[in-house]
């Protein structure tokens, strides 16, 4: 089994995030210097992907511009000798072979994923949510895709969730194997308190064998009237090995505010140039400021 090809569904409404997204796709807004999809992108091809498919839709063109050519702006950075801005905006446009495809109905992240049946063919694949961004040491798709080669299974990226969180995410029944790896026997989508199997969250990053097309062709809508990937998968795990991988590394849901904020901080200490220090100062004089109050 090798995973070559990469998923990105990018097709959401973004509501969680108005007004910002009425016109700008969630996945265009930066973090700190780069849009969040380029965060993505990096991620798939530091592990190895080259081939990459961005489920789109027809309000989201700004994607595709933005890892095309630009040549007038290229024109005049080199005129007036801007070599590393130059360098930065040639990177985007040729990172990686990248396709689209339009859903041309906003009908789940099952659906999404389902467009991408022609060019994943019978290959593994893998699939990062767009707008969910990771910070680690180690690509975090690249750690599924490792343990999905060895253990010759799909699989899922997971972490504990506090127990109150949980509803708000797949709970996974797991069974250890080795190390991080956990073997996968059902999983439900943001279950009520009664129903969780687990606070094994499923976080934005898979490995799915083909099998699923199939599958989803057959699994109707279910929680909030979407085809929802979670059914199709609890479908997969009966009929063919998938394992969760407990990766390493720090997750953040940048499709609602608190997580793009969150995002923002911590890539924004990565950036440097004293805004650590800055942020350091300027906690302490607020919390002089509330301790005065
Ligand atoms: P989300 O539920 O996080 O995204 O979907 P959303 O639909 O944009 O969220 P709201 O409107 O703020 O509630 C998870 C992932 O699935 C994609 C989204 O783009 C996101 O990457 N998705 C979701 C699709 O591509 N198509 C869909 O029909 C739904």
């Amino acid at each position: 089994m090798k995973v070559r090809k990469a998923v990105i569904p990018a097709a959401g409404l973004g509501t969680r995030m108005l007004p910002a997204t009425k016109t700008v796709p969630k996945e265009m807004l930066p973090l700190v210097d780069k849009p969040v999809i380029q965060y993505i992108i990096e991620e798939a091809v530091a592990s190895g992907i080259e081939d990459i498919l961005i489920v789109t839709n027809r309000a989201k063109s700004a994607m595709d511009d933005y890892f095309d050519y630009t040549p007038e702006l290229e024109d005049r950075l080199i005129r007036s000798e801007k070599f590393a801005e130059l360098e930065s905006v040639r990177r985007t446009a040729d990172m990686a072979n990248i396709f689209y495809v339009r859903q041309k109905e906003t009908l789940g992240l099952g659906h999404a994923v389902n467009r991408a049946r022609r060019f994943v063919g019978d290959e593994p694949f893998a699939v990062l949510l767009g707008d969910d961004v990771m910070m680690s040491q180690k690509p975090v798709i690249g750690q599924l895709i490792e343990a999905a080669e060895k253990h010759g299974a799909s699989a899922v990226g997971t972490q504990l969730v506090s127990p109150d969180a949980i509803s708000r995410y797949s709970s996974l029944k797991v069974t250890p194997i080795e190390g991080r790896v956990m073997r996968v026997h059902d999983m439900n989508e943001k279950p009520r308190p009664a129903e969780k199997f687990s606070d094994y969250a499923i976080l934005g990053r898979y490995v799915l064998t083909s099998e699923i097309f199939g599958i989803l062709d057959n699994t109707p809508p279910g929680h909030g009237g979407e085809v929802q990937l979670t059914d199709g998968m609890r479908k997969l795990c009966a009929v063919s090995p998938m394992i969760a991988v407990d990766f390493e590394g720090r997750r953040y849901d940048t499709g609602n505010l608190k997580g793009f904020l969150e995002a923002t901080i911590d890539f924004a200490l990565e950036y440097g140039d004293g805004v650590g220090e800055w942020l350091t100062d300027f906690i302490a004089e607020k919390a002089r400021l509330l301790a005065g109050k």
